[in-house]
């Protein structure tokens, strides 16, 4: 009997790239340096992030994470990305757009971390540059969102230099590093990115 292969329905995975940086989702073999990369900047990131799992950094942890990000996707609520320099393919760190919404709201709300050798180089502008024109262009967002803690001087200049404009306080908005902290919400629409 013939075996007939179905079209594929699901769309392309998305990889953007530009400002000398490729973002793409993570696979299994991006364990080690992934690991290596979170492991050596834990002290730098933790203050800002939500508490880790214990197991975070273990294999299996890694693959929990990557079946989480695999139906995330394939039901578009949420889009990872890792960020790697184009020209030595090295990890600099990532962006998530989560809590995709559509019907009449077409909104997602980023975040983002760089390791910490890597911190203050423009990476994370350039991340953002990058994935921009795809956020607003396949995934049609009418509105991209962004939350900092006030004192996150490197996030808050991050946004101001992507664009986004600073709408408001949300008092105790996240759980972040084990305490819900007041954070400021920035918005980016997509007529403000074409111009
Ligand atoms: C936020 C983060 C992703 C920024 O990444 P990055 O690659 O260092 O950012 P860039 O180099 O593109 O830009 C950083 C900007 O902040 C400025 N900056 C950094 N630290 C600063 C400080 N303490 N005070 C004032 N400005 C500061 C830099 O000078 C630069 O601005 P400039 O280009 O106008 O000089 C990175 O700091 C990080 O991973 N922090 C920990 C995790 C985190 O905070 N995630 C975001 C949660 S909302």
């Amino acid at each position: 009997m013939a075996l007939f292969r179905l079209p594929s329905t699901s769309p392309p995975p998305l990889a953007p790239r530009g400002h000398g940086l490729v973002l793409r989702a993570p696979v299994m073999a991006d364990f080690p340096q992934w690991a290596e990369l979170r492991d050596r900047s834990r002290q730098y990131l933790t203050p800002w992030e939500p508490i880790w799992p214990s197991d975070d950094l273990t294999r299996s942890g890694f693959r929990r994470r990557l079946r989480r990000y695999a139906e995330d996707i394939s039901t578009d609520r949420s889009y990872p990305f890792l960020v790697f320099r184009e020209a030595d393919e090295v990890m600099i760190g990532g962006v998530t757009l989560a809590n995709v919404r559509r019907g009449i709201v077409q909104a997602g709300t980023i975040g983002y971390w760089v390791g910490e050798p890597f911190a203050q180089r423009g990476y994370m502008t350039a991340a953002l540059r990058a994935l921009l024109p795809t956020l607003f262009g396949e995934l049609n967002l009418h509105r991209i969102e962004a939350a900092c803690i006030p004192t996150n001087a490197a996030s808050v200049r991050v946004l101001e230099k992507c664009g986004f404009t600073r709408e408001g306080l949300a008092r105790r908005y996240l759980c972040i590093n084990g305490a819900w902290q007041d954070h400021l919400l920035f918005g980016l629409l997509n007529e403000d990115f074409r111009g």
